[in-house]
């Protein structure tokens, strides 16, 4: 059977990058989690010093763009992949609440944007990948042969990502996830550039009442069907 692009978005914390991998695994694609990628931006942005407070001038972000080199490697181990940030190992450290509370804001200036599409798409040329994010199906590829939107309800997704973070050590209170995911959940939906939108052609799945085995099922009888009527 041919190789396609399967494109997820979704809220904050609905299983994509779940969803995702366990795809990827399944049918032996690539899995490329564009939001590490803007995560990783912003921890560069950090390091140096470039964010305060939330607080940023875009044009010194901007022009540290072309020294920020991206990469996943397999972890044979994890059996996931990890991401990398100019050859250091970052996958622990992008995912701790201070990137989670600067990286929407970061994910809002176009140049960001179209530096980290350029390399997405460069990522997929060959098809056989699972991307996830906000803009995958409606603007990185819009030709994407299946495109999901994710939703699930913010209670679920709070409880997820504090068992996520939990499970890596990081204590952190309900209110404080809900607020950030609630927060990004405006940010992401709010913005100028390609902000977090159903692309026309997406199937919605709501996950809020399926575990991983179900929601996995689910989504490999509709590639098995999307992949029957083309070939
Ligand atoms: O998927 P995630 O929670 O790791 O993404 C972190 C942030 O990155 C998210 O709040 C918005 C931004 N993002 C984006 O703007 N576009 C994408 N394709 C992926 C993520």
């Amino acid at each position: 059977m041919s190789r396609i692009t399967i494109a997820i978005d979704g809220y904050s914390s609905c299983g994509k990058s779940t969803l995702a991998k366990a795809l990827a695994a399944k049918l032996n694609y690539a899995y490329i989690d564009s939001g590490a990628m803007y995560r990783c931006v912003t921890l560069y942005c950090l390091r140096k010093g470039l964010i305060n407070n939330k607080q940023f001038i875009p044009e010194e972000i901007i022009a540290c763009l072309p020294d920020i080199k991206l990469s996943f490697k397999f972890n044979p181990f994890t059996k996931t992949s990890e991401t990398f940030l100019n050859g250091e190992n970052v996958e622990k450290e992008i995912r701790s609440m201070e990137i989670a509370a600067n990286v929407s804001k970061i994910s809002t200036i176009k140049e960001v944007r179209q530096h980290m599409v350029a390399i997405q798409r460069e990522f997929g040329i060959h098809k056989g990948v699972v991307m996830d994010g906000r803009d995958i199906g409606s603007h990185v590829f819009p030709h994407a042969e299946l495109k999901l939107f994710m939703t699930a309800d913010i209670e679920t997704r709070v409880n997820r990502r504090m068992d996520e973070l939990n499970s890596k050590g990081q204590h952190v209170e309900f209110q404080e996830v809900k607020m950030n995911l609630e927060q990004r959940d405006y940010d992401d939906t709010h913005r100028k550039e390609s902000p977090l939108t159903k692309a026309k052609n997406a199937i919605v799945l709501d996950n809020t009442d399926l575990n991983k085995e179900e929601q996995l099922e689910y989504v490999l009888r509709l590639i098995n069907d999307q992949l029957l009527t083309r070939d």
